[in-house]
């Protein structure tokens, strides 16, 4: 092998490793969590924001129940906002990006307090009060906020 071909190689197969790297950090930022689910909302642990390195910004909450999930951020230490993960233009399901939900129909955007940020969507998203109870917290779905 000469060496042009041995640095071309070398460099494909580093920005490979570091694509792959990237990829599954990624996938393992996120946190799901099932919850418990009871007649008046759902409860998750608080501890699901945690990470070995300090605190996660939301946790998805995936119940087979809920129709939809519940996308959970992290404001500060007693404040959270809970968002359901339907769209409001035509109900597709949003994706999670950082601190942004992004529908994959028609590229609708709203920020981690469930406001829309980019069309076509016109209303936010419907929110549900949170409490913490102990080391859990409850997602009140009688209500919206
Ligand atoms: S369904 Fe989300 S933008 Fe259309």
């Amino acid at each position: 092998m000469n060496r042009r071909k041995f640095i071309t190689t070398g460099c494909i197969a580093c920005t490979g490793l570091g694509f792959l790297s990237t990829v599954i950090q990624s996938c393992a930022a996120v946190k799901y969590s099932t919850g418990v689910l009871n007649e008046n909302g759902i409860l998750i642990d608080v501890k699901d924001f945690e990470t070995k390195n300090g605190v996660r910004n939301y946790v998805i909450v995936r119940h087979d129940d809920l129709q939809f999930p519940i996308c959970v951020y992290k404001i500060d230490e007693i404040n959270y906002s809970a968002l359901l993960m339907r769209c409001t233009h035509q109900g597709a399901e949003l994706q999670v990006a950082g601190d942004q939900l992004t529908c994959p129909a028609h590229g609708s955007e709203f920020d981690k307090w469930g406001k829309v940020t980019q069309s076509p969507a016109a209303e936010n998203l419907r929110s549900f009060p949170v409490s913490i109870a102990g080391n859990q917290l409850f997602i009140d779905l009688r209500k919206k906020v």
